[in-house]
């Protein structure tokens, strides 16, 4: 009886993951990251309402005038009291493994999702791609939930963008390789990450900005050449980003970070120049204290060599944006532009000097370099 219904439940197996591969929409397990959230551009639950699966029970599609973005995607709802429910608890309404099929997930597969297949257990909305799937994630929810739960965990996701939605949705940049980092230096460097893929999301807007100034044609021509390395340099960011774990949410942080990046945005393009300037220089600074030979990144190549090239342009991006700042306003107000922007990038870094530590940094040298403006920025 036993062996027959371990029979019955291999073919019905057998029949799911061909119902799943005919549907053309299951991968094998992922070792190169997938999107957190299951979207066809940019549009999760193929833009059903997750409220409605909770609040009418059954699914509702959404509508284009009620939205809100989440974790780099963006959902629509049936009313708007139904996107202000979400709003405030997205993780309450937002379906589990990112909105791919659940069955898929509990046997370390990847499958979209048919959003008439569906059930809330625990409180939690799980979605599945077909009947069959739906069937067979069913017969032992409990176990499903469980095995579902540790392989999507294991799964590498692309990171969202953390500050910015960006015009162009550029494809992620895996690593070069394995990244070769313990767990503790790990979480430091995905905390300190934040921190770098905001600005990098920052500098590609503002430069495509500064590149449609009303400059000479030369400088026009450089700063939307830097825009594109911006992308590249947010494109990899995002990749590397998606190889270590998420840092946990940080509310206080994704504000200050957006305050001290709208900062920098003056609509003056001198004193815009003189404070990209002065944080690029300053980004200069850091990466070479992380790339120190003593530090735990000497030992990480993949990473290592992400932090070596954005160095390399960065260092460019300095020498462009400090010559063109220099011909459009005094050097005084140059130099006192940058002393403020220096000021408020260590007032958002010294909260993480115990990150910058654990990869092997010593923190209060570097945030003290970072205090001063280097002598000759602008000379
Ligand atoms: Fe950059
Ligand atoms: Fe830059």
């Amino acid at each position: 009886m036993r062996s027959q219904c371990f029979a019955l439940v291999r073919r019905l197996l057998t029949i799911a993951t061909v119902a799943l591969l005919a549907a053309g929409c299951v991968g094998a397990a992922q070792s190169t990251p997938i999107p957190a959230v299951n979207a066809e551009s940019g549009l999760a639950l193929k833009g059903y309402d997750p409220v409605a699966y909770f609040t009418n029970g059954k699914p509702a599609p959404g509508a284009d005038r009620f939205t809100a973005d989440w974790n780099g995607a963006r959902y629509r709802f049936a009313s708007a009291e139904n996107r202000d429910r979400f709003v405030a608890a997205p993780e309450k309404y937002a379906p589990q493994y990112g909105g791919y099929c659940a069955y898929a997930i509990s046997i370390n597969r990847i499958a979209d999702i048919d959003p008439d297949e569906w059930a809330i257990v625990d409180g939690k909305l799980y979605l599945n791609n077909n009947a069959v799937a739906q069937a067979l994630w069913s017969v032992d929810r409990r176990g499903s939930i469980a095995a579902g739960d540790q392989y999507w965990a294991a799964v590498p996701k692309v990171a969202a963008p953390v500050c910015f939605r960006l015009a162009e949705a550029a494809p992620v940049a895996t690593p070069p390789g394995p990244l070769r980092l313990g767990a503790a230096p790990a979480e430091a460097l995905a905390e300190l990450l934040q921190v770098f893929a905001c600005g990098e999301e920052s500098a590609s807007l503002a430069f495509a900005r500064l590149g449609r100034s009303p400059l000479e044609e030369v400088a026009r021509y450089a700063l939307a050449g830097i825009a594109g390395e911006e992308r590249i340099h947010e494109r990899l960011l995002r990749g590397l980003r998606g190889a270590l774990p998420a840092p946990p949410r940080d509310r206080a942080l994704r504000r200050a970070l957006l305050r001290f990046y709208h900062g920098l945005a003056q609509p003056d393009i001198g004193l815009h120049l003189a404070s990209i300037a002065s944080l690029d220089a300053a980004v200069c600074a850091i990466l070479a204290a992380l790339l120190h030979p003593a530090g735990v990144l000497a030992e990480a190549p993949a990473v290592a060599a992400i932090f070596r090239r954005i160095h390399r342009d960065e260092a460019r991006h300095v020498r462009v944006a400090r010559r063109l700042a220099a011909e459009l306003v005094g050097k005084e107000v140059l130099a006192a532009i940058a002393q403020r922007t220096r000021l408020d990038l260590v007032a958002l870094l010294e909260p993480r000097a115990a990150a910058f530590e654990r990869v092997g940094v010593d923190a209060g040298r570097l945030l003290a370099r970072l205090g001063r403006v280097p002598d000759g920025l602008f000379a």
